[in-house]
């Protein structure tokens, strides 16, 4: 059974930016690509970086600390180091609003 809970408004996340959203004791980056909205974790799987802080462009997130674009379709970086994944989790726009399942990750 899914449990999704809100997120953000998707007002706060323009196209191009992701955006830093807590639930629990976790966090998530709530990315926007060109209107298409995704929720990932908010630490990068490579160094720890803060993927909200990241661009969000090309279907990708691009992380702020060494630049790697992490892909939004399948949370990988480099179909190479398929151990590089960041995990992606579904989510819908709802009346304007970001809602996500954050206890399960999707699986590519
Ligand atoms: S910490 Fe994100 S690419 Fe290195």
């Amino acid at each position: 059974m899914s449990s999704y809970v809100f997120l953000i408004e998707a007002a706060e996340v323009p196209p191009g930016r992701a955006a830093p959203v807590r639930v629990g004791d976790r966090w998530f980056a709530v990315c926007n690509d060109g209107g298409h909205f995704h929720v990932v974790d908010h630490d990068c799987p490579h160094e720890g970086g803060s993927l909200a802080g990241g661009e969000v462009r090309d279907g990708c997130v691009i992380c702020p600390v060494h630049a790697w674009p992490f892909d939004l379709q399948t949370g990988l970086t480099d179909e190479r180091m398929p151990w590089m994944r960041l995990r992606r989790y579904p989510c819908e726009l709802r009346d304007g609003r970001v809602f996500a399942d954050v206890t399960a990750p999707l699986r590519t």
